[in-house]
């Protein structure tokens, strides 16, 4: 089985005084490997499904699947763990602990894992020399800039090699240089270990370097594209459908 991720005939709908249906059987299939961009305008539903996919917030109706496993049947204390285990989250206010240090805060994840310090070392040689941020891994987090933080971010949501790395708006805080920067990163950690990625964002330009965009509208799946060789082109495409999208596309 290649599909490390699965979202069959997905609702959602907020109980409330007046309920609210947020997604409307929504499917798709997520290869190994592959790197996906959400797109779609405010109030779409993009959050919506991110926590859905994250185990955050479970559907009403539908079945989420991450490596043939379904982590909405599991209970409390393995959904922790699976959670822990399978998937890695990058925010866009990066969520670091800014009392630690860059370092610290990459090897959360294993300290919670209890994983052997020889090991954690290696990994934190490799990963922060991949990532760029070897050289600063003692500074602490209002020591360096925001693209230097997410990528400390990154760094810790891919520690623990999760099968599934979920980002939202990665790009949203970061200026364009930044956003260039932590994009090729992103881009680079698919290529070179086979992650599997999906992002909420609403940066057509953070978007074409994905395989591929999903676009959804009003809680429901409107359009999907792929990327060929091209990335201008790509953008271009991207840009098109916003267009014909309408609303913020945000
Ligand atoms: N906890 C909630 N309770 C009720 N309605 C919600 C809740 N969260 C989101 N919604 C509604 O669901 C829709 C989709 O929201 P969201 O997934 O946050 O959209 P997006 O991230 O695309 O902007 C919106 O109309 C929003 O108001
Ligand atoms: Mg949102």
């Amino acid at each position: 089985m290649t599909e490390v991720l699965q979202v069959k005939n997905i609702n959602k709908i907020y109980d409330g005084k007046a309920p609210f249906q947020a997604l409307t059987n929504v499917s798709f299939m997520v290869d190994k490997g592959e790197f996906i961009a959400i797109m779609g305008p405010s109030g779409s539903g993009k959050t919506t499904l991110l926590n859905l996919i994250s185990t955050i917030d479970r559907p009403t109706s539908g079945e989420i699947l991450i490596n043939g496993r379904e982590p909405h049947k599991l209970k409390k204390a393995e959904l922790a763990n699976f959670r822990r285990r399978e998937l890695g989250f990058v925010f866009q206010d990066f969520n670091l602990l800014d009392t630690l240090t860059l370092e610290e805060n990459m090897i959360l994840p294993l300290t919670l894992e209890r994983t052997k310090p020889s090991m954690m070392d290696e990994r934190v040689e490799s990963i922060s020399k991949k990532l760029g941020i070897h050289g600063i891994l003692n500074k602490r987090t209002y020591e360096v800039s925001g693209g230097q933080k997410q990528r400390t971010a990154i760094a810790r949501a891919i520690i623990h090699q999760p099968s599934l790395l979920l980002a939202d708006e990665p790009t949203g805080n970061l200026d364009s240089k930044a956003s260039k920067d932590v994009m090729e990163t992103l881009q680079s950690i698919n290529e070179k270990d086979q992650t599997t990625m999906l992002m909420v964002t609403h940066d057509p330009y953070a978007a074409s370097y994905c395989h591929r965009v999903i676009f959804i509208k009003d809680g429901k799946l409107y359009n999907e594209i792929y990327r060929g060789t091209n990335q201008k082109v790509f953008f271009q495409q991207i840009m098109d459908v916003l267009s014909m999208l309408g609303g913020d596309g945000r």
